[in-house]
């Protein structure tokens, strides 16, 4: 099976837990993308549901699916969120924003009484950090925010470059938000928790990749069939 095959189906399981009548949080990237094409089959075929996308990407494609979509400002709470994720860990802590949109993403999931993570086995590991952390910045200061960045992640023990990303036009890459992210290569977080209070403590950080406590379940696609892991 491919890569891709494994991330739709792995989204295929995630569809399993959505009722009629839900209000869905819709994720960003590749595997979430499969996510929403499924769930337009579903509603072409009569499946009530109205979902809340996590970047322009995911609405221009639940719209050409033709999922209905409301905002966080017409709705009071979602019913489930389901996103990918760069990495995932046996507590299902996560790193996202590989694809730019963690911020987003991180207000629709704490926004909805349940997130699922929908990835291919290649996303779990023992300890987060072999994926670059993706860091929404604010472009003024920004110097001064990595200093802070560094002394962060010197006080849980990890260090690594810290990239500026860029778009494919060569220029800083812009997010849904009109920021920027740099990307930290730490190899080993050794405390992720620690580590996400620090960094949404400066005061250039808009957000950060990870996300703490926030996935209930992660269902993984390998080559033997999908694991389900809960949220110890
Ligand atoms: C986007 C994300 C994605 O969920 C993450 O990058 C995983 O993407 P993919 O499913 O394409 O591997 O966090 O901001």
């Amino acid at each position: 099976m491919t890569m891709d095959e494994l991330k739709r189906k792995a989204a295929a399981c995630a569809l399993e837990h959505v009722r009629d009548g839900m209000k869905l949080g819709l994720g960003t990237g590749s595997t979430a993308k499969h996510f929403v094409e499924l769930l337009g089959e579903r509603v072409r075929g009569g499946l009530t549901v109205v979902g809340v996308p996590t970047s322009e990407v995911t609405r221009a494609d639940a719209q050409r699916c033709g999922i209905p979509l409301t905002t966080l400002d017409e709705i009071d709470r979602l019913d489930l969120t389901v996103d990918g994720a760069d990495e995932i860990d046996p507590a299902l802590n996560l790193i996202k924003g590989g694809g730019g949109a963690l911020l987003r993403e991180k207000i629709v999931a704490a926004a909805s009484d349940r997130m699922i993570v929908i990835a291919d086995e290649s996303k779990w590991v023992d300890t987060l950090g072999r994926f670059p952390l993706p860091i929404e910045v604010i472009p003024f200061g920004l110097s001064a925010t990595r200093r802070a960045l560094e002394h962060a992640f010197a006080e849980v023990g990890a260090s690594g470059p810290i990239k500026l990303r860029n778009g494919k036009d060569g220029h800083a890459f812009v997010t849904d938000g009109g920021h920027w992210i740099v990307d930290a290569d730490l190899g080993r977080i050794p405390d992720a928790p620690r580590l996400a209070g620090l960094l949404s403590v400066i005061p250039g950080v808009v957000d950060h990749g990870l996300f703490i406590g926030m996935a209930s379940l992660a269902m993984l696609a390998g080559p033997n069939g999908i694991r389900t892991v809960e949220r110890p």
